[in-house]
Protein backbone atom coordinates (compact mmCIF):
# COMPACT_ATOMS: atom_id res chain seq x y z
CA UNK A 1 0.00 0.00 0.00
CA UNK A 2 1.38 3.65 -1.14
CA UNK A 3 2.65 5.48 1.92
CA UNK A 4 -0.52 7.96 2.03
CA UNK A 5 2.18 11.21 3.09
CA UNK A 6 4.22 10.46 0.36
CA UNK A 7 4.85 13.25 -1.84
CA UNK A 8 3.58 11.24 -4.72
CA UNK A 9 0.56 9.43 -2.94
CA UNK A 10 -1.41 9.80 -5.82
CA UNK A 11 0.90 8.76 -8.77
CA UNK A 12 -0.86 6.62 -11.61
CA UNK A 13 -4.65 7.99 -9.94
CA UNK A 14 -7.10 9.33 -12.11
CA UNK A 15 -9.49 12.14 -9.81
CA UNK A 16 -12.38 13.71 -11.97
CA UNK A 17 -13.32 17.03 -10.69
CA UNK A 18 -16.80 18.90 -10.55
CA UNK A 19 -16.46 23.35 -10.07
CA UNK A 20 -12.84 23.16 -10.24
CA UNK A 21 -11.35 25.64 -12.33
CA UNK A 22 -11.60 28.44 -9.41
CA UNK A 23 -11.50 28.92 -5.69
CA UNK A 24 -11.65 25.97 -3.13
CA UNK A 25 -11.99 23.27 -6.09
CA UNK A 26 -9.36 24.54 -8.56
CA UNK A 27 -7.30 24.38 -5.28
CA UNK A 28 -8.09 20.77 -4.41
CA UNK A 29 -7.57 19.96 -8.27
CA UNK A 30 -3.90 21.57 -8.58
CA UNK A 31 -3.11 19.77 -4.92
CA UNK A 32 -4.09 16.22 -6.54
CA UNK A 33 -1.78 17.50 -9.42
CA UNK A 34 1.10 18.15 -7.25
CA UNK A 35 0.77 14.68 -5.73
CA UNK A 36 0.54 13.19 -8.70
CA UNK A 37 -3.47 12.58 -10.01
CA UNK A 38 -3.95 12.64 -13.72
CA UNK A 39 -6.62 15.35 -13.46
CA UNK A 40 -9.76 15.87 -15.20
CA UNK A 41 -12.17 19.14 -14.88
CA UNK A 42 -15.66 20.54 -15.74
CA UNK A 43 -17.39 23.30 -14.97
CA UNK A 44 -19.52 26.20 -17.20
CA UNK A 45 -16.78 28.62 -19.35
CA UNK A 46 -15.13 26.90 -21.68
CA UNK A 47 -12.29 29.39 -21.29
CA UNK A 48 -11.96 28.51 -17.27
CA UNK A 49 -11.95 24.83 -18.17
CA UNK A 50 -8.87 25.73 -20.86
CA UNK A 51 -6.95 27.81 -18.51
CA UNK A 52 -7.45 25.14 -15.51
CA UNK A 53 -5.98 22.61 -18.05
CA UNK A 54 -3.36 24.32 -19.58
CA UNK A 55 -1.78 25.57 -16.19
CA UNK A 56 -2.25 21.83 -14.39
CA UNK A 57 -0.32 20.62 -18.18
CA UNK A 58 2.42 23.39 -17.74
CA UNK A 59 3.25 21.77 -14.77
CA UNK A 60 3.54 18.15 -15.70
CA UNK A 61 0.24 17.10 -15.16
CA UNK A 62 -2.07 14.95 -17.59
CA UNK A 63 -4.91 16.56 -17.51
CA UNK A 64 -7.90 17.27 -19.57
CA UNK A 65 -11.22 18.94 -19.40
CA UNK A 66 -14.83 19.77 -21.04
CA UNK A 67 -17.47 22.61 -20.66
CA UNK A 68 -20.28 21.29 -18.85
CA UNK A 69 -22.92 22.24 -16.47
CA UNK A 70 -23.55 19.93 -14.21
CA UNK A 71 -27.57 20.75 -14.08
CA UNK A 72 -27.31 18.80 -17.72
CA UNK A 73 -27.36 15.21 -17.02
CA UNK A 74 -26.05 14.17 -20.39
CA UNK A 75 -23.26 16.52 -20.85
CA UNK A 76 -22.39 14.93 -17.37
CA UNK A 77 -22.09 11.60 -18.42
CA UNK A 78 -20.43 12.72 -21.50
CA UNK A 79 -17.55 14.02 -19.87
CA UNK A 80 -17.47 11.26 -17.46
CA UNK A 81 -16.84 9.09 -20.33
CA UNK A 82 -14.48 11.03 -21.71
CA UNK A 83 -11.92 11.41 -18.82
CA UNK A 84 -12.66 7.21 -18.56
CA UNK A 85 -11.22 6.97 -22.40
CA UNK A 86 -8.58 9.16 -21.59
CA UNK A 87 -7.48 8.04 -18.31
CA UNK A 88 -8.64 4.62 -17.19
CA UNK A 89 -11.03 4.23 -13.85
CA UNK A 90 -11.96 7.47 -11.68
CA UNK A 91 -10.39 7.00 -7.97
CA UNK A 92 -11.17 10.07 -6.98
CA UNK A 93 -14.44 12.18 -8.13
CA UNK A 94 -14.99 15.51 -6.08
CA UNK A 95 -18.27 17.48 -6.81
CA UNK A 96 -17.95 20.62 -5.52
CA UNK A 97 -19.84 22.93 -8.25
CA UNK A 98 -22.07 25.08 -6.44
CA UNK A 99 -24.32 28.72 -6.72
CA UNK A 100 -25.15 31.70 -4.13
CA UNK A 101 -26.33 34.23 -3.88
CA UNK A 102 -27.80 36.68 -0.95
CA UNK A 103 -31.29 36.93 -0.80
CA UNK A 104 -34.57 36.70 1.20
CA UNK A 105 -36.83 34.03 0.44
CA UNK A 106 -39.50 36.68 -0.60
CA UNK A 107 -36.84 38.65 -2.42
CA UNK A 108 -36.20 35.68 -4.92
CA UNK A 109 -38.63 34.04 -7.76
CA UNK A 110 -38.76 30.48 -7.56
CA UNK A 111 -37.01 30.50 -10.30
CA UNK A 112 -33.83 31.34 -8.33
CA UNK A 113 -34.50 28.89 -5.56
CA UNK A 114 -34.78 26.17 -7.62
CA UNK A 115 -31.73 27.79 -9.81
CA UNK A 116 -28.86 26.83 -6.83
CA UNK A 117 -31.04 23.64 -5.55
CA UNK A 118 -30.45 22.19 -9.22
CA UNK A 119 -26.80 23.22 -9.34
CA UNK A 120 -25.66 22.06 -5.49
CA UNK A 121 -28.45 19.34 -4.91
CA UNK A 122 -29.07 18.02 -8.56
CA UNK A 123 -25.75 18.66 -10.14
CA UNK A 124 -24.15 16.35 -7.14
CA UNK A 125 -26.86 13.64 -7.60
CA UNK A 126 -25.70 13.82 -11.86
CA UNK A 127 -21.97 13.73 -10.66
CA UNK A 128 -22.22 11.32 -8.75
CA UNK A 129 -24.73 8.93 -10.25
CA UNK A 130 -22.91 9.16 -13.90
CA UNK A 131 -19.86 8.43 -12.35
CA UNK A 132 -20.52 5.32 -10.50
CA UNK A 133 -19.90 3.27 -13.60
CA UNK A 134 -16.36 4.47 -14.16
CA UNK A 135 -14.84 4.69 -10.30
CA UNK A 136 -12.41 1.88 -9.98
CA UNK A 137 -14.00 0.00 -7.21
CA UNK A 138 -13.64 -1.34 -4.83
CA UNK A 139 -11.21 1.52 -3.44
CA UNK A 140 -12.85 4.24 -5.34
CA UNK A 141 -13.20 7.98 -2.67
CA UNK A 142 -16.09 10.26 -3.83
CA UNK A 143 -16.03 13.61 -1.92
CA UNK A 144 -18.81 16.26 -2.10
CA UNK A 145 -18.10 19.75 -1.21
CA UNK A 146 -20.77 21.15 1.02
CA UNK A 147 -21.38 23.50 3.54
CA UNK A 148 -21.98 24.85 7.19
CA UNK A 149 -25.77 26.22 5.77
CA UNK A 150 -26.44 22.86 5.83
CA UNK A 151 -26.68 22.03 9.16
CA UNK A 152 -27.01 25.82 10.57
CA UNK A 153 -30.34 28.19 9.18
CA UNK A 154 -28.93 31.35 7.68
CA UNK A 155 -30.83 34.34 7.03
CA UNK A 156 -30.77 35.12 3.02
CA UNK A 157 -29.92 32.07 2.73
CA UNK A 158 -32.61 29.67 2.39
CA UNK A 159 -31.99 27.97 -0.65
CA UNK A 160 -28.45 27.39 -0.34
CA UNK A 161 -29.44 25.44 3.15
CA UNK A 162 -32.33 23.83 1.53
CA UNK A 163 -29.46 22.67 -1.40
CA UNK A 164 -26.49 21.73 1.15
CA UNK A 165 -28.73 20.20 3.49
CA UNK A 166 -29.48 17.76 0.25
CA UNK A 167 -26.13 17.30 -0.39
CA UNK A 168 -25.55 16.07 2.84
CA UNK A 169 -28.57 13.52 3.24
CA UNK A 170 -27.40 12.51 -0.44
CA UNK A 171 -23.94 11.94 0.67
CA UNK A 172 -24.88 9.83 3.66
CA UNK A 173 -27.41 7.61 1.58
CA UNK A 174 -24.86 6.82 -1.42
CA UNK A 175 -22.31 5.92 1.61
CA UNK A 176 -24.73 2.88 2.41
CA UNK A 177 -25.51 2.05 -1.28
CA UNK A 178 -22.19 2.10 -2.39
CA UNK A 179 -20.42 1.18 1.01
CA UNK A 180 -20.65 -2.56 -0.06
CA UNK A 181 -19.15 -2.03 -3.61
CA UNK A 182 -15.91 -0.28 -1.69
CA UNK A 183 -16.98 3.20 -2.58
CA UNK A 184 -16.41 5.24 -0.11
CA UNK A 185 -18.50 8.46 0.19
CA UNK A 186 -18.04 11.40 2.33
CA UNK A 187 -18.61 15.59 2.10
CA UNK A 188 -16.19 17.76 3.29
CA UNK A 189 -17.84 20.89 4.47
CA UNK A 190 -15.07 24.30 4.26
CA UNK A 191 -15.51 28.09 6.95
CA UNK A 192 -15.06 30.96 5.11
CA UNK A 193 -12.29 30.45 2.82
CA UNK A 194 -10.29 33.17 2.01
CA UNK A 195 -9.56 34.84 -1.95
CA UNK A 196 -12.95 32.44 -2.78
CA UNK A 197 -15.93 33.96 -4.57
CA UNK A 198 -18.19 32.77 -2.03
CA UNK A 199 -16.94 34.80 0.38
CA UNK A 200 -16.93 37.81 -1.64
CA UNK A 201 -20.58 37.70 -2.07
CA UNK A 202 -21.39 36.29 1.48
CA UNK A 203 -18.74 38.99 2.87
CA UNK A 204 -17.96 41.62 0.74
CA UNK A 205 -16.88 44.37 3.21
CA UNK A 206 -13.72 44.51 5.72
CA UNK A 207 -16.41 44.75 8.47
CA UNK A 208 -18.32 41.50 7.19
CA UNK A 209 -15.32 39.97 6.88
CA UNK A 210 -14.69 40.73 10.21
CA UNK A 211 -17.76 39.50 11.65
CA UNK A 212 -17.26 35.95 9.89
CA UNK A 213 -13.62 35.42 11.33
CA UNK A 214 -16.05 36.18 14.84
CA UNK A 215 -18.20 33.11 13.92
CA UNK A 216 -15.12 31.05 13.56
CA UNK A 217 -13.45 29.25 16.68
CA UNK A 218 -9.72 29.95 15.64
CA UNK A 219 -10.56 33.41 14.46
CA UNK A 220 -9.79 33.31 10.95
CA UNK A 221 -10.54 32.18 7.42
CA UNK A 222 -8.98 28.96 5.91
CA UNK A 223 -6.95 28.20 2.82
CA UNK A 224 -8.02 26.19 -0.22
CA UNK A 225 -5.26 24.11 0.71
CA UNK A 226 -6.66 23.18 3.75
CA UNK A 227 -9.66 21.49 2.10
CA UNK A 228 -7.52 20.04 -0.71
CA UNK A 229 -5.10 18.26 2.13
CA UNK A 230 -8.68 17.05 3.68
CA UNK A 231 -9.85 15.57 -0.08
CA UNK A 232 -5.95 14.13 -0.15
CA UNK A 233 -6.86 12.36 3.43
CA UNK A 234 -10.00 10.72 2.21
CA UNK A 235 -8.73 9.59 -0.96
CA UNK A 236 -5.36 7.60 0.21
CA UNK A 237 -5.43 4.85 2.26
CA UNK A 238 -5.22 7.18 5.27
CA UNK A 239 -9.06 7.46 4.71
CA UNK A 240 -10.28 4.04 3.95
CA UNK A 241 -12.24 3.37 6.74
CA UNK A 242 -14.11 6.74 6.38
CA UNK A 243 -17.80 6.96 4.56
CA UNK A 244 -20.51 8.56 5.05
CA UNK A 245 -18.76 11.52 7.20
CA UNK A 246 -19.71 14.99 6.68
CA UNK A 247 -15.94 16.65 7.48
CA UNK A 248 -15.57 20.08 8.80
CA UNK A 249 -12.64 21.99 8.04
CA UNK A 250 -14.03 25.28 9.27
CA UNK A 251 -11.85 26.22 12.11
CA UNK A 252 -14.74 25.70 14.65
CA UNK A 253 -17.42 27.16 12.83
CA UNK A 254 -20.36 24.96 13.25
CA UNK A 255 -19.90 24.52 16.65
CA UNK A 256 -20.69 28.26 17.25
CA UNK A 257 -19.32 29.94 20.35
CA UNK A 258 -20.47 27.90 22.92
CA UNK A 259 -24.02 29.68 23.00
CA UNK A 260 -22.77 31.30 26.53
CA UNK A 261 -21.48 34.33 25.20
CA UNK A 262 -18.38 34.40 27.39
CA UNK A 263 -15.98 34.06 23.84
CA UNK A 264 -13.82 37.13 23.10
CA UNK A 265 -14.22 38.35 19.62
C1 LIG B 1 -32.40 37.22 -6.29
C2 LIG B 1 -31.36 36.24 -8.10
C3 LIG B 1 -30.11 36.78 -7.73
C4 LIG B 1 -30.07 37.62 -6.53
C5 LIG B 1 -29.81 35.63 -9.53
N1 LIG B 1 -31.12 35.54 -9.23
N2 LIG B 1 -29.17 36.40 -8.63
N3 LIG B 1 -32.49 36.43 -7.41
N4 LIG B 1 -31.23 37.80 -5.86
N5 LIG B 1 -28.94 38.19 -6.11
C6 LIG B 1 -32.16 34.83 -9.99
C7 LIG B 1 -32.33 35.33 -11.40
O1 LIG B 1 -33.11 36.53 -11.46
C8 LIG B 1 -33.05 34.16 -12.05
O2 LIG B 1 -34.41 34.12 -11.68
C9 LIG B 1 -32.40 32.95 -11.35
O3 LIG B 1 -31.82 33.46 -10.14
C10 LIG B 1 -31.31 32.34 -12.21
O4 LIG B 1 -30.38 33.37 -12.53
P1 LIG B 1 -29.39 33.22 -13.78
O5 LIG B 1 -28.46 34.38 -13.74
O6 LIG B 1 -30.18 32.98 -15.03
O7 LIG B 1 -28.67 31.83 -13.42
P2 LIG B 1 -27.31 31.22 -13.89
O8 LIG B 1 -26.75 31.96 -15.06
O9 LIG B 1 -27.55 29.78 -14.01
O10 LIG B 1 -26.31 31.55 -12.66
C11 LIG B 1 -26.44 30.87 -11.43
C12 LIG B 1 -26.18 31.82 -10.24
C13 LIG B 1 -24.90 32.61 -10.43
C14 LIG B 1 -26.18 30.94 -8.98
C15 LIG B 1 -27.38 32.80 -10.16
O11 LIG B 1 -24.70 33.51 -9.33
C16 LIG B 1 -23.68 31.74 -10.60
O12 LIG B 1 -23.37 31.32 -11.70
N6 LIG B 1 -22.93 31.43 -9.50
C17 LIG B 1 -21.75 30.54 -9.56
C18 LIG B 1 -20.63 31.08 -8.72
C19 LIG B 1 -20.94 31.13 -7.25
O13 LIG B 1 -22.10 31.43 -6.86
N7 LIG B 1 -19.92 30.86 -6.41
C20 LIG B 1 -20.08 30.89 -4.98
C21 LIG B 1 -20.34 29.55 -4.42
S1 LIG B 1 -20.28 29.73 -2.65
P3 LIG B 1 -35.57 34.59 -12.71
O14 LIG B 1 -36.85 34.32 -12.00
O15 LIG B 1 -35.33 36.05 -12.94
O16 LIG B 1 -35.41 33.78 -13.95
C22 LIG B 1 -21.39 28.70 -1.96
C23 LIG B 1 -21.57 28.62 -0.45
C24 LIG B 1 -20.54 29.41 0.30
O17 LIG B 1 -22.03 27.97 -2.62
C25 LIG B 1 -20.63 29.14 1.78
C26 LIG B 1 -19.68 30.03 2.55
C27 LIG B 1 -19.65 29.79 4.06
P1 LIG C 1 -16.34 29.34 -7.01
O1 LIG C 1 -14.94 29.82 -7.20
O2 LIG C 1 -17.44 30.15 -7.61
O3 LIG C 1 -16.40 27.85 -7.56
C1 LIG C 1 -17.51 27.27 -8.16
C2 LIG C 1 -17.05 26.36 -9.27
O4 LIG C 1 -18.18 25.66 -9.78
C3 LIG C 1 -16.42 27.10 -10.45
O5 LIG C 1 -15.44 26.29 -11.03
C4 LIG C 1 -17.60 27.28 -11.41
O6 LIG C 1 -17.09 27.44 -12.73
C5 LIG C 1 -18.33 25.97 -11.18
N1 LIG C 1 -19.76 26.00 -11.44
C6 LIG C 1 -20.70 26.86 -10.97
N2 LIG C 1 -21.91 26.54 -11.45
C7 LIG C 1 -21.73 25.46 -12.24
C8 LIG C 1 -22.60 24.66 -13.01
N3 LIG C 1 -23.91 24.93 -13.09
N4 LIG C 1 -22.09 23.61 -13.70
C9 LIG C 1 -20.77 23.33 -13.66
N5 LIG C 1 -19.90 24.05 -12.93
C10 LIG C 1 -20.38 25.10 -12.24
O7 LIG C 1 -16.74 29.16 -5.48
P2 LIG C 1 -16.00 28.78 -4.11
O8 LIG C 1 -16.31 29.87 -3.16
O9 LIG C 1 -14.59 28.37 -4.30
O10 LIG C 1 -16.89 27.51 -3.66
C11 LIG C 1 -16.51 26.20 -4.03
C12 LIG C 1 -17.33 25.17 -3.25
O11 LIG C 1 -17.09 25.33 -1.85
C13 LIG C 1 -18.84 25.28 -3.43
O12 LIG C 1 -19.40 23.99 -3.41
C14 LIG C 1 -19.26 26.06 -2.20
O13 LIG C 1 -20.61 25.82 -1.87
C15 LIG C 1 -18.32 25.50 -1.17
N6 LIG C 1 -18.06 26.35 0.00
C16 LIG C 1 -17.38 27.50 -0.17
C17 LIG C 1 -17.05 28.27 0.94
C18 LIG C 1 -16.22 29.52 0.82
O14 LIG C 1 -15.76 30.06 1.81
N7 LIG C 1 -15.97 29.99 -0.37
C19 LIG C 1 -17.46 27.84 2.21
C20 LIG C 1 -18.21 26.67 2.33
C21 LIG C 1 -18.48 25.92 1.20
P3 LIG C 1 -17.96 28.05 -13.96
O15 LIG C 1 -18.29 29.46 -13.57
O16 LIG C 1 -17.07 27.91 -15.14
O17 LIG C 1 -19.17 27.19 -14.08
Amino acid sequence: MTDPFRSDALAGTTAFMAGATSGINLGVAERFAELGAKVYVISRSQDKVDATVSALQSKGTDAAGMAVDVRAYDAVEASLKDCRERFGKIDFLLSGAAGNFVAPALGMSPNAFKTVVDIDLMGTYHVCRAAFEHLNAPGASVVNITAPQAVKPYIMQSHVCAAKAGVNMLTQCLALEWGPLGVRVNAISPGPIKDTEGMRRLAPTPEAEQHAKNAVALRDFGEARDIADACVFLATSAGKYITGEIMYVDGGMVMGDGGMGQVQG
